[in-house]
């Protein structure tokens, strides 16, 4: 099947005459050059794909570093595994040797020897990624496709290659659900049963290595589908005897979306993902995945947050109460605890928190309050919190009304401190 027209129509122009460039330039250089992977399959599919892969017969990095010189595009280069990364406006391209991966014993990073185009797809994961498009002149366009991928795409199937490659890479169990739900396709039957088979094999990989198979999970539309699937086949309780991937998840996942800008759904969803656990099982999951700091705050946070959420459960609770309760916590651990509260007041109070009381400032600040003749540190500080607590009590609403109550302040403020709002 030859498919040139197909790739001029679906590429964007400037993606187009990249790829052209490349495969000019790689025939130069007597190298051969091929689109692989996501984009071929995504061609197939209609579905639009910003991250080229391409494969070349030859030296990959050397043909991306002159390209990168004459068109001055961004260049990452790893030459130990063979591999560039070129960037340009809003997409990328992979552009890497052609090579046949051995694994010296299951979940081990595979050890790497240049091949042909042929070997390079035989080391792919499923049978829909494990096609090529020669743009080679004198084939130009064609197909290479030895795995029948395009058949399974119309059969819509998720198929390995060999029985042994869930055992060899064990997070293909983890992109072969976010493929089938992704894409609404099925596991083909033997897929299936070597996937279900070779989960114990998960124990052979590592913290990082499934942590991010759960943040590309994460990074879909519908992350809970696929969450709901791994559930259902024991892959999360593999990870984590507690996690589980229920109909709860689906409705909050639901509500982040509404809620939170796309950059941090992520995060959010994982937070929300952790809700049930209990601080010991979360401690173990984040230990499991060797979450990196930042986000283990933003976990840990979260079931903090929500052991405490009995005090924010009345309506009467003081604005500034609520200010000094929350102010604490990572901002995504408090919209994960407005989302999975079930209680209607706690959720207005940490709703009426990110809406408005966290950026609630005093007009007044450190030097005009010196210029009034508080003396600079502990006192100026402290007063400028007894304002900040009225303004967010609506005691005092101007300028002037700040200015009164410092003033106010200042006869009685003889070096003793003030007390500060708390919730205990
Ligand atoms: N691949 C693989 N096994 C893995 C990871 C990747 O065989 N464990 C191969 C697949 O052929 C895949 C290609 O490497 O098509 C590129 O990987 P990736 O960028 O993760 O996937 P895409 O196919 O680009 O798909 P998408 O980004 O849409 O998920």
């Amino acid at each position: 099947m030859n498919v040139a027209s197909q790739i001029e129509r679906y590429l964007p122009q400037q993606m187009l005459e990249l790829v052209e460039d490349i495969s000019r330039k790689a025939n130069q250089m007597g190298h051969k050059a091929y689109l692989v992977g996501g984009v071929v399959r995504d061609l197939f599919l209609g579905y639009s794909n910003l991250d080229l892969d391409m494969v070349i017969e030859g030296d990959a990095v050397k043909l991306a570093q002159q390209i990168a010189k004459t068109r001055q595009l961004r260049l990452v280069t790893h030459p130990r595994f063979g591999t560039a990364k070129l960037g340009y406006s809003n997409f990328t391209l992979d552009i890497a040797t052609a090579r046949c991966e051995t694994y010296s014993k299951p979940g081990a990073l595979p050890t790497v020897v240049y091949g042909t185009i042929r070997d390079d797809l035989f080391r792919r994961d499923f049978s829909i990624n494990a096609m090529a498009i020669s743009l080679v002149p004198s084939n130009h366009g064609e197909l290479i496709d030895p795995f029948q991928g395009s058949d399974d795409i119309e059969r819509r199937y998720i198929r390995i290659l060999h029985s042994g490659s869930f055992r060899d890479d064990a997070t293909r169990i983890f992109r072969a659900i976010r493929y089938e739900q992704r894409l609404g396709f099925e596991l083909e039957l033997q897929t299936l049963q070597m996937l279900q088979q070779s989960i114990p094999m998960l124990d052979t990989i590592s913290g990082d290595r499934i942590r991010h198979e759960l943040e590309l999970i994460l990074k879909e539309k519908h992350p809970e589908s696929a969450l709901g699937r791994l559930g259902e086949l024991g892959v999360l309780q593999r990870v984590n005897s507690a996690l589980r991937g229920n109909g709860w998840i689906a409705e909050k996942f639901s509500k982040a979306r509404l809620l939170s800008k796309s950059g941090q759904l992520p995060t959010l969803y994982l937070c929300l993902f952790i809700y049930s656990l209990s601080q010991e099982e979360s401690e173990r999951l984040i230990h499991r995945l060797n979450v990196p700091a930042k986000l283990a705050r933003a976990l840990r946070d979260t079931l903090q947050l929500k052991s405490r959420l009995h005090l924010l459960c009345k309506t009467s609770v003081k604005h500034s109460e609520i200010y000094y309760l929350l102010r604490e916590y990572d901002p995504l651990a408090v919209q994960a605890n407005a989302i999975a509260s079930e209680s209607s007041s706690t959720r207005s109070n940490l709703e009426l928190f990110i809406a408005r009381l966290r950026h609630v400032k005093t007009l007044l600040n450190g030097d005009s309050l010196k210029k009034l003749g508080f003396s600079a540190g502990l006192e100026l500080g402290e007063i400028l919190q007894v304002l900040h607590k009225a303004k967010l009590d609506g005691e005092v609403k101007t300028a002037e009304g700040e200015k009164k109550l410092a003033l106010s302040m200042k006869p009685q403020y003889k070096g003793k401190r003030l007390k500060t709002p708390k919730v205990n």
